[in-house]
């Protein structure tokens, strides 16, 4: 087997929310494999400090700021890095947000917001990122799930609407657009060790103990233990796989669980 199959060389990756967490593990991984990386975020003090950090680990990255919500500033962005980068290989739909609270006590307000970045914001992206996609009949679209998109939990409802309408989306832009050969697939992680599950992820808490128990892999995963999903589907190497979900989560989605009292 080559390795040659998952080369990015000469491929421009554009990653929403690259500024860290995931985003950051998974452009990393691209890079590494040797895309230019397009680094959105929307925050300036964060986007300085990871094209540092992109730049310190020997990666050509380029950083955008603007909000993946926003139908008309996605256009105008870009229009400007195809004419500064380059056109856009690559897209990965990472940018995302939870609000924990119970559906009972949750304002709509809330509840759409969630909506709009987890969900609307990868179908903008992807709809104004596809057109030159189709023209070249090639890409490469990751939108980034969860095992939210599969099951429930308390307090994060709005948030599993969300994941489990962009599995369906994925599912459909596949539907529509992999006959002019472009691959749309997603990635489910488990849960990462990242700011975003920083409030749950304390010693003591009684969700750290659950999760620790729960996942056959006994921890939390490392957002490095992304990158090759990441690589995988963004390479010619997926190059027949098409509206895909690949679960990365140390096997917490195989099994019901285990008894607290039993080894
Ligand atoms: N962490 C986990 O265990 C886990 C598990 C399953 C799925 N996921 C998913 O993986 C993705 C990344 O998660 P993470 O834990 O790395 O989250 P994170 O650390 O909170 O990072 C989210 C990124 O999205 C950016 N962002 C948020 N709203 C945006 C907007 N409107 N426009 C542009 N950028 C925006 C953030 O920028 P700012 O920092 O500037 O706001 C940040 O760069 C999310 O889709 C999340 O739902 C995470």
């Amino acid at each position: 087997m080559s390795l040659s199959l998952f080369d990015l060389k000469n491929k421009i990756a554009l990653i929403t929310g690259g500024t860290h967490g995931l985003g950051m593990a998974m452009a990393k991984g691209l890079g590494k494999a040797g895309a230019t990386l397009v680094i959105n975020g929307h925050t300036p003090e964060k986007m300085e400090k990871a094209l540092a950090e992109y730049k310190a680990e020997g990666l050509t990255a380029y950083g955008y700021l603007f909000d993946v919500t926003k139908e008309e500033e996605v256009k105008q962005q870009l229009a400007i890095i195809e004419n500064e980068v380059g056109a856009i290989d690559i897209l990965v739909n990472n940018a995302g947000i939870i609000k924990r609270t119970p559906l009972v006590e949750m304002e709509v307000a809330d509840f759409e917001q969630v909506l709009k970045v987890d969900l609307t914001a990868p179908f903008i992206m992807a709809k104004h990122v596809v057109k030159g996609m189709i023209e070249r009949k090639a890409g490469k679209i990751i939108n980034i799930c969860s095992m939210m998109s599969e099951l429930g939990r308390n307090t994060v409802g709005a948030y599993a609407a969300a994941k489990g309408g962009l599995k369906m989306l994925t599912q459909n832009m596949a539907t529509e657009w992999a006959r002019h050969n472009i691959q749309i697939n997603g990635i489910g992680p488990g849960y990462f060790a990242t700011s975003q599950t920083a409030p749950i992820r304390v010693e003591g808490h009684p969700f750290n103990d659950f999760i620790v128990n729960r996942t056959p892999a006994g921890k939390w995963g490392e957002p490095g233990e992304l990158a090759g999903a990441a690589i995988f589907l963004a390479s010619e190497a997926s190059n027949f796989v098409n509206g895909h979900i690949l679960y990365v989560d140390g096997g917490i989605l195989a099994t019901i669980g285990k008894p607290s009292n039993e080894e």
